[in-house]
């Protein structure tokens, strides 16, 4: 049975992936930084600031996959909330890569989490591949310095393959949890221009390429993970309020109000660039949920 380490496993997508690793037969391990780990030998303890991690965790792993990460959206951007931020993907995987150095593993392969904020966000009709160049703004910094800690991998000879992902759908929580419950109330509405487009991809395709990732040993560098189908936010907001039986008919919450309430950090709410699906789904990979409706009738319809 192989054995892959998850860091931040206890989050959004960890916990899902987690989840679907373990059925399709994995032993799974998670690093955390709050390890109650009881009689658990499935948890892992790592304190980045300290550079300390459980040796045995790196021990047994054969993959890694790394999420950590504080949330980008959670606070405002203030210098020390953007350097954390940063910090906590980049320091963490340059942790990852000493420790692995260190112990002496083989490891099969490094799978880190990256953003399609790489490309920016930009709201044009233009749509980004995995060949483009990351953006200046702060997103496409945070994502230029976070692959190119995991390219360390790369370059000592394990397969890596970094998953730019877009906003993954799920039942609770995420971004979706922040947009449910004006929607629920009746008032969902369009933020800002909603011209900007969601780069949208439901949690199981999600989980899905993460596992492909894992078992497919052509894979390495960069891959998109975003659902074929183009939606912008306007769209979006109006087929979530279809789904959820709910009215859409307010105006758009004005994009100054957003700015007010969220200062810069309000750029990953009210520009959005459209992402091409097109690598991943020339590798042969399909998707159980390549459009929208589809996906939030799956999420809030079916039980
Ligand atoms: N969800 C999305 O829509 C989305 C989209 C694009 C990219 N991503 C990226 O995918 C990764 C996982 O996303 P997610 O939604 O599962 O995130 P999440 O729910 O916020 O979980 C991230 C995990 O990272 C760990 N963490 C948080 N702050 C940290 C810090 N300062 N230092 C080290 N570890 C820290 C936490 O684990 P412990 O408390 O157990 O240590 C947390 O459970 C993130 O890096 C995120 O940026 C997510």
């Amino acid at each position: 049975m192989e054995t892959v380490l998850i860091t931040g496993g206890t989050g959004l997508i960890g916990k899902h992936l987690s989840r679907k690793l373990k059925e399709k037969g994995y032993n799974v391990l998670l690093l955390s930084r709050n390890s109650s780990r009881g009689n658990s030998n499935s948890v892992y303890s790592w304190n980045p600031g300290k550079n300390e991690v459980e040796n045995e965790a790196i021990q047994r792993a054969d993959y890694i996959i790394h999420l950590a990460g504080a949330g980008m959206g959670d606070r405002r951007w203030t210098k020390k909330r953007k350097q954390l931020i940063i910090d906590s993907r980049v320091k963490t995987c340059e942790l990852l890569f000493d420790k692995v150095q260190e112990s002496g593993i083989k490891l099969k392969a490094f799978i880190s989490a990256s953003g399609t904020g790489f490309y920016g966000a930009e709201t044009s009709e233009r749509i980004f591949s995995e060949t483009d160049p990351p953006s200046p703004d702060f997103t496409g910094e945070v994502c230029r310095r976070w692959e190119q800690s995991a390219d360390r991998f790369q370059e000592s000879n394990i397969r890596t393959v970094k998953i730019r992902t877009g906003i993954v759908l799920t039942r609770n929580g995420g971004a979706l949890g922040r947009m449910l419950p004006a929607v629920r109330l009746g008032i969902g509405s369009a933020l800002g221009s909603g011209r900007q487009y969601i780069p949208w991809i439901h949690i199981d395709d999600l989980c899905n390429i993460y596992i492909r990732a894992i078992g497919d040993k052509t894979m390495t560098g960069a891959w998109n993970a975003v659902a074929p189908e183009h939606i912008i936010n306007r769209e979006f907001m109006s087929k979530l309020a279809k789904v959820l039986q709910k009215p859409f008919f307010f105006p758009a919450v004005p994009s100054f109000i957003l700015k007010l309430l969220f200062g810069r950090m309000s750029e990953i709410i009210l520009k959005g660039s459209r992402v091409s699906a097109d690598k991943i789904i020339s590798a042969g990979y399909k998707f159980e949920f390549p459009d929208l409706e589809n996906a939030l009738q799956n999420l809030f319809t079916k039980r």
